[in-house]
């Protein structure tokens, strides 16, 4: 991972030549509050690398939640690994003195407190380590506390909790039987087992807490929200003004003896880890990419709440940066006691709806798209590599019984080949995927068309589905993906399936369409993965297969199937509307979509804390998708083959807007938008200024 940082870094500092000012976010666009939350679910989000933290005030006290990514126990859950509670005494941060604020353009939380004491909590971007940074004008005497929850019922195992060398280590070691070992059995692949891509077996992780001024005191029994816990607890020694604590977080696949020995060196050195390096590097991740939009217009306005919540949902993004998991689309890594999300789910609050382990495609997807305009190529590895990894176990199914795999992991592979694109990014680690992802859905739909009746029309409800052939079903949708699958890696793939690829691209039939309302549409060109959702598969061809659109043929075609086709008219308000409408020019309904979409939660109180809609909160697709859209209203790139450069394509003349977005060909734009007209615009390489073209003209 670090190789391919480096690669990029360099290549960027090639592409910035042209002039490029080092960007500030508003102080406005911080999260600031002077009272205290009434329980976890009013936390904010903080973190850096892969770790995520839940912050807040309460009773007086200071809380926070840790996750980590990777983090699987037995039985696919998303385990956190446990809570921090911090009592001072005598208290600068009590009810009435205090303001905790989420510094965004240095990537922390502030507490500032009477007699102008602070509390800094930062997330190092290098080092898996929570620092505490207290300053106070009088001594304090310092209570921290560690909580771990286990349950007798067992449906989270026993982590193991110790006083060890004056601090709190934490460890949870998975036992040799998991929910890997069940899944194999019933899915009949057994004897393949020891050859299988386990990610849980022997996952490690835990954490270590501790402070030269604190010793080890109690252990005492708790209880909030729906959750037992047992807290370790450290103590000052005696009372000090200033306190540096912190906590290394661990996770690896590995033995306990491995996992402790690495998780001591990176105490021993995390001491001396400064700050400044991941102030460095928060201040180059808001430097690559922004949409700031009416930045004077006030937080009650709601444009002004589009460009800051736009900006602080990167910022959650930006805190799974270096992770080999990708951010998970149902609560990322802040979920809170499930209680606060659904009244019935009273569980603790690692708990999300759709598990902890399972990165469903279909809302992944979303969650990941939008880091090719805004630049974030680097954080993409992540869910590219996660293909990656499960593809062995993928061809074995496959081999094993052939048509039993349903994946639309096809928008992945798009992804992988528009990455190249965008920027270069080397495909042949994914060579395997992308090749066995296609092939399968060839070989597949040519197999069950050889089968009598085994294409049953069951789930296909649309006439156009005649089921004369399956490959006529499924690739519809998909000629783009096959379209930019071959293009772009024409170089890379193998010459032995040059021709396979070739013949394939020639079997794809044209998108089909029919009549509704007397207005030609779109069909639905598959029934049978997405119809029993809320979904509009119609309208794939526009996102994310870019077939239709602005500066495409036809695009009649898909605003009649937006406006006539009376199969969707209930499913409006769907995560990917605003992207569809951005897309199609339509840009008062984007707008009001965009303008609802960003508003500050009424939810919860952190204003990009929202959900759960079909997922959990914070709902981190719906802000995906919302990203998206934002991004499609002031940039399209996928007309005339990925040429084309068009912007304000469905822009409200009313918003001014500052950005830098990325587009194919290593292409970036930084821009200002002024009463509707682009008053400054630096296109990098310059040639690319040629292939620009705005609105919907
Ligand atoms: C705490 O809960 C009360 C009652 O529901 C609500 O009025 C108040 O706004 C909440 N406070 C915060 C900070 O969320
Ligand atoms: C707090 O800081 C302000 C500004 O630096 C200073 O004027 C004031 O004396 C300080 N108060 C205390 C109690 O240190
Ligand atoms: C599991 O145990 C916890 C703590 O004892 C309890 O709160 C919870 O309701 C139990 N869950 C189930 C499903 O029995
Ligand atoms: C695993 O999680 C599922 C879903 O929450 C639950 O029904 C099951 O009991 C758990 N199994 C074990 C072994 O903990
Ligand atoms: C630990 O608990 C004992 C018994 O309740 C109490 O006397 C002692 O003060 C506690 N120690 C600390 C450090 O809190
Ligand atoms: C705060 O106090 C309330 C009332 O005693 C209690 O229910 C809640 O669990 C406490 N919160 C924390 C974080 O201890
Ligand atoms: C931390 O820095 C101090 C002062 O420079 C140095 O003495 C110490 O050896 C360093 N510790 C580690 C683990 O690098
Ligand atoms: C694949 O999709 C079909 C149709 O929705 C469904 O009946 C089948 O169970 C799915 N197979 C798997 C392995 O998920
Ligand atoms: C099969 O279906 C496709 C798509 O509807 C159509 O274009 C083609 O003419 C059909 N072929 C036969 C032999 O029915
Ligand atoms: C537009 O749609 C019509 C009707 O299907 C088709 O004949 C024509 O080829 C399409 N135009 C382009 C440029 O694809
Ligand atoms: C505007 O957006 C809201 C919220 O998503 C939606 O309910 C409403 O139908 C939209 N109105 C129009 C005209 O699209
Ligand atoms: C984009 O940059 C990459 C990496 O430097 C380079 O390999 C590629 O050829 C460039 N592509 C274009 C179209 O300039």
């Amino acid at each position: 991972m670090l190789a391919f940082a480096l690669s990029l870094v360099v290549y960027l500092s090639v592409l910035f030549t042209a002039p490029v000012r080092a960007i500030r976010l508003p102080d406005t666009y911080d999260v600031s509050w002077t009272t205290q939350s009434n329980n976890s679910a009013g936390s904010m989000p903080l973190g850096g690398g892969d770790i995520g933290l839940n912050v807040w005030s309460e009773n007086d006290t200071i809380l926070f939640y840790i996750a980590k990514s990777g983090t699987f126990d037995e039985n696919n859950s998303m385990l956190k690994l446990g809570r921090v509670r911090l009592t001072l005494d005598p208290n600068p941060f009590a009810a009435g003195t205090f303001r905790q604020t989420l510094k965004l353009n240095d990537g922390y939380v502030l507490f500032d407190g009477a007699g102008n004491a602070t509390m800094k909590l930062w997330v190092d971007v290098f080092h898996p380590v929570i620092h505490v940074e207290l300053e106070a004008a009088q001594d304090v005497m310092l209570n921290q506390e560690q909580s771990s929850w286990s349950f007798d019922n067992a449906t989270t195992y026993a982590d193991v909790t110790t006083f060890h060398d004056g601090g709190v280590r934490m460890m949870h070691h998975n036992l040799d039987t998991t929910v890997f070992d069940f899944t194999v059995a019933q899915q009949h692949l057994s004897e393949y087992k020891s050859t299988m891509y386990n990610p849980l077996t022997a996952n490690t992780f835990g954490l270590w807490m501790s402070s030269p001024d604190l010793a080890p005191g109690n252990v005492t029994d708790g209880h909030y929200v729906n959750t037992n816990f047992k807290a370790w607890n450290l103590y000052s020694k005696t009372a000090k003004s200033s306190y540096n604590l912190q906590i290394v977080i661990g996770q690896a696949q590995e033995s306990t003896k491995t996992f402790h020995a690495s998780l001591d060196s990176a105490a021993k050195s995390a001491c001396n880890n400064s700050q400044s390096d991941t102030i460095k590097w928060w201040h180059s991740f808001w430097d690559r990419s922004y949409i700031m939009i009416n930045e004077n217009a006030g937080p009650a306005d709601g444009t002004f709440q589009v460009g800051k919540n736009y900006q602080i949902f990167r910022f959650m993004q930006g805190c799974n940066s270096f992770s080999e998991w990708p951010l998970k689309f149902n609560g990322g890594l802040w979920t809170f006691d499930p209680v606060f999300v659904n009244p019935d789910a009273a569980f603790t609050p690692g708990y999300r709806r759709w598990t902890g382990g399972i990165f469903t495609a279909q809302n992944q997807r979303l969650v990941y798209w939008p880091l090719l305009k805004s630049g974030d190529f680097d954080f993409m590895k992540s869910q590219f590599d996660y293909y990656k990894r499960i593809t062995s176990n993928a061809q074995l199914r496959g081999r094993v019984y052939f048509g039993q795999r349903n994946n639309t992991a096809n928008e992945f592979v798009d992804m992988i080949l528009q990455a190249n694109m965008f920027t270069g990014l080397d495909v042949s680690p994914y060579m395997d995927f992308i090749e066995n992802q296609i092939m399968w859905f060839d070989q597949f739909y040519r197999q069950q068309h050889l089968k009598a009746d085994a294409f049953s029309l069951a789930g296909l409800k649309y006439e156009s589905d005649n089921g004369n052939g399956s490959l006529v079903i499924y690739p519809g949708r998909g000629a783009e993906t096959y379209k930019t699958a071959y293009n772009p890696s024409s170089t890379i793939i193998h010459q032995g399936n040059r021709s396979y690829f070739e013949d394939l691209l020639r079997r794809i039939p044209e998108t089909p369409l029919r009549f509704q309302q007397g207005k030609p549409c779109i069909s639905p060109a598959q029934g049978y993965s997405r119809i029993q959702n809320t979904e509009i598969p119609q309208l794939y061809p526009v996102f994310p297969w870019g077939e239709y659109g602005l500066g495409m043929p036809n695009l009649t075609f898909a605003t009649n199937t937006y406006e006539y086709d009376t199969e969707t008219q209930d499913f409006h308000g769907n995560n990917q509307d605003v992207i569809w409408l951005a897309r199609m020019g339509l840009t008062t309904q984007a707008k009001n979509y965009t303008l609802h979409r960003w508003s500050d939660s009424t939810i919860y109180r952190f204003p990009v804390f929202k959900g759960p809609n079909y997922d959990w909160s914070p709902d981190i697709n719906h802000f995906g998708s919302a990203s998206i859209g934002l991004q499609e209203m002031l940039l399209q790139t996928f007309a005339a083959k990925n040429t084309q450069t068009r912007l304000m394509g469905a822009w409200p003349a009313d918003w001014a807007v500052k950005f830098k977005l990325y587009a194919p060909m290593n292409t970036t734009l930084v821009g200002k938008v002024v009463g509707g007209k682009m008053e400054e615009l630096v296109v990098g390489p310059k040639e690319r200024m040629g292939d620009v073209v705005y609105g919907t003209e």
